[in-house]
């Protein structure tokens, strides 16, 4: 790894072994790219790469050049206004009304490592020779703004992670209209945009599109994440597919309001930005003040989509994360929600938790209704208290009887919301975001507390620390059910209120902060009903989240197949629920539900005294199973093997950092008849290995090198197929297998 400044060509190159970062100061200053893909040989100059043209209706920046034209290079932070016509990076509104703005080359500076950003969740080293870091300076003479372009590079792997710095270095304010976090314009337009959308239920869903001229997007101005659209895009080389071919991923560590767009120009040059919405959005720079844009991560592959995931894993897992969870096996647990709702008392958490404990589950998850007066949901948010008509020993007595089982307990908290049926709402009816003289929307019968406000946040974590103090809690679960409305700040002066929603995401990730801080062993599980804030930005913190209030185990094939692009098997919060499900109301077989919820941190979701004995034993099977493989599956290298999104089987699989392990899992929704044979083509394997195979748990006769079953395939005709095997029980709709291979020994 290395970044060189050649001072003559004034060209920059940062390179590791797989990727080539090239940029240069432009004729007037700016900073241009040349280059950004696999990993080219150094030399002092890359100037052909500049595009100089002469073509009608162009603006050129200077009287006696007519080549030189911002709109047809390819420029790293890109202004409006001078020549470009592209949607910019950044945009400045100043006192007498102007916007434009003229950031010019002024040094630059190299360090080891890479430095925290202010307040933001970000990637990490933990040995500087791991990753260098460039900040390039510019300024814009007339507002005395310097502008700082951050970039860090890793010694292994095609990463390359951005943000921008504006500092107020002038005489006057100025007000920030937009501040994206990158700014990458790329010489063509022959990409596939992939991005991961859906609803409520129906999360990161793929979805994919050729690039054309003009402008393809996906945002959030919900004041999070979202599950509408996740903060990461993918473009792809049309012939690359999940194991080979040329991949871009951007993603953005951020919670709050997100742009992430692809404008073709037309000379099919593409600029990707991605960063901070800019809808809505200002904020007042003051003399000495500075602006901080949230991490923006690039990974680029040449193998395919397969390689720039298990890139990303092993980022976000081992570097973006933190904390004494990072690297932990994850407590199989049981939340109570879909077996109880609101309807708990002490007597039945215990008894779910008594069960459960039988069965071989390590953590209790009390879910929402133990505080306040919070018996549906109308009441009691904010009111951080424990309800003690139905817990009469309070959270520290429960806690009690529940570690007294031999199980950790967990708790649920919505910490950024209230009910005007609250105490917390009756003392400060001021603390929530609400625009004065207009109407108040209400969501879930809920209102957003203004975190944007410290005293607001001071308070919620006095009321969560003294909880947290009395009882031995090992887990919380942190919820956050509805979007913003109304968004505006009694705090906060007229000339402030576009600073509100980016404020209020980092008073979110100071409460996270100082809580992470001071009970540095509670394991944190991010939510936002279900995937609504399923983001980089919280895994910093929260090592997992709750992928999806959807737990059927059908429609969880998409989800987790759709998050697995960017997000590691260790971040998704999967669960086996009860039959008929309770988002669609289908009954799919208990083994097919644990199937899929491995690829996971695996926990239930259900009153497993519902089940019978039958089914009771199944489930400590499948503890017992997921206990022997969770390192494997949570920490291996993911591979996709059969889309969801293409057909009826869906198929993944794990595979250890030494290959000598895999665990796979083989998915059908609807059975069939006489079905073709079939079979998968294995990844990740060594060639050269023996490999003996579990189906279910039932050895299958013979060895099998990693070459045989990567390239003849793995043979998964059944009884669909004609096939008649003894071993093997009649397949169903929602079928699934779980195969395990081995290098030598026992499973
Ligand atoms: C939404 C979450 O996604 C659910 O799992 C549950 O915690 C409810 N909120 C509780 O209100």
């Amino acid at each position: 790894m290395a970044i060189i400044f050649n001072e003559k060509t004034k060209t920059f190159h940062l390179y590791n072994e797989d990727i080539s970062y090239l940029m240069t100061i432009l004729p007037n200053g700016h900073l241009g790219n040349l280059y950004f893909g696999g990993r080219i040989h150094h030399k002092e100059d890359f100037s052909y790469l500049l595009e100089l043209s002469c073509r009608p209706m162009t603006s050129y920046v200077s009287d006696n050049d007519q080549r030189f034209s911002l709109e047809h290079v390819r420029l790293e932070y890109g202004v409006y206004g001078t020549t470009d016509f592209r949607h910019p990076a950044v945009e400045i509104l100043q006192k007498n009304g102007s916007r434009i703005s003229d950031f010019v080359y002024r040094g630059y500076g190299i360090t080891d490592g890479k430095p925290k950003l202010d307040g933001l969740p970000a990637t990490y080293t933990e040995d500087p020779a791991e990753a260098q870091t460039l900040t390039i300076s510019l300024e814009d003479k007339v507002t005395g703004i310097v502008l700082e372009l951050l970039y860090t590079i890793f010694a292994r792997g095609g990463i390359i992670t951005r943000s921008a710095r504006l500092v107020n270095h002038g005489k006057e304010s100025v007000q920030l209209t937009r501040a994206l976090s990158l700014c990458l314009d790329l010489p063509d337009r022959d990409h596939v945009w992939i991005q991961f959308s859906g609803a409520w239920a129906r999360e990161r869903h793929l979805k994919t599109r050729k690039l054309e001229q003009g402008i393809q997007a996906v945002d959030s101005i919900r004041g999070h994440s979202s599950h509408d659209h996740n903060p990461f895009i993918v473009l792809k080389r049309p012939n690359a597919d999940e194991n080979q071919g040329e991949v871009l991923g951007f993603s953005l560590v951020y919670s709050g309001n997100f742009l992430a767009q692809a404008q073709v120009d037309t000379h099919d040059t593409t600029r990707v930005l991605l960063g901070i919405h800019p809808f809505g959005f200002s904020w007042k720079l003051d003399p000495g003040d500075r602006f901080q844009t949230p991490e923006a991560v690039v990974v680029w592959s040449r193998k395919g989509l397969g390689g720039m995931s298990r890139t990303f894993h092993g980022l976000y897992q081992k570097r973006l994360a933190r904390g004494y969870w990072r690297d932990r096996e994850r407590p199989i647990l049981i939340n109570n929600w879909e077996a109880t709702y609101f309807d708990l008392t002490e007597e039945k958490l215990l008894a779910i938790a008594g069960r459960a404990k039988e069965c071989g589950v390590e953590l209790f998850v009390l879910d929402d209704g133990w505080f306040g007066a919070r018996s549906n949901d109308r009441a009691g948010l904010g009111d951080w208290t424990p309800n003690l008509e139905r817990l009469p020993d309070g959270i520290t007595g429960l806690a009690d009887k529940i570690e007294a089982l031999g199980l950790r307990f967990g708790l649920w908290f919505e910490p950024e919301m209230v009910n005007k049926d609250s105490d917390l709402y009756r003392a400060h009816p001021d603390w929530i975001l609400q625009t004065p003289d207009r109407h108040s929307s209400q969501g879930r019968f809920q209102y957003v507390l203004d975190f944007s406000r410290r005293e607001v946040v001071d308070c919620i974590y006095g009321m969560m620390h003294k909880i947290l103090r009395s009882a031995k809690i090992s887990y919380i679960k942190w919820d956050m059910n509805r979007s913003i409305t109304e968004c505006y700040s009694s705090a906060l002066p007229a000339d402030r209120q576009g600073e509100v929603f980016h404020r209020y995401i980092l008073g979110v990730y100071d409460l996270y902060e100082r809580l992470t801080a001071a009970f540095p062993h509670i394991l944190f599980e991010s939510c936002a009903s279900g995937g609504g804030r399923f983001d980089p930005g919280l895994l910093y913190y929260a090592p997992q989240g709750w992928a999806s209030d959807d737990s059927d185990a059908v429609e969880r094939l998409k989800i987790q197949y759709g998050t697995s692009f960017c997000y590691p098997v260790s971040s998704i919060g999967s669960h086996v629920s009860m039959t008929p499900n309770h988002q669609v109301f289908r009954k799919t077989p208990l083994h097919t539900r644990a199937n899929v919820a491995y690829f996971g941190t695996f926990g239930y979701e259900l009153d497993l005294n519902r089940l019978t004995d039958e089914e009771q034993k199944i489930v400590k099977e499948q503890i017992l199973f997921m206990k022997k493989y969770r390192r494997l599956i949570q920490s291996g290298r993911f591979y996709r093997l059969r889309s969801p999104f293409e057909g009826n089987v869906t198929a993944w699989m794990c595979v250890s950092e030494d290959k000598r392990e895999a665990v796979l899992g083989w998915y059908r929704v609807l059975n069939g008849v006489n079905l073709p044979y079939s079979r998968l083509y294995l990844d990740g394997l060594d060639e050269e290995l023996p490999y003996h195979i579990w189906v279910d748990g039932k050895a299958r006769d013979g060895v099998y090198h990693g070459d045989e079953l990567m390239r003849a395939g793995l043979v998964t005709s059944d009884s669909a197929c004609g096939e008649v095997s003894p071993d093997e029980r009649p397949g169903c709709d929602f079928d699934s297998k779980i195969y395990v291979l081995r290098a030598e020994g026992q499973p």
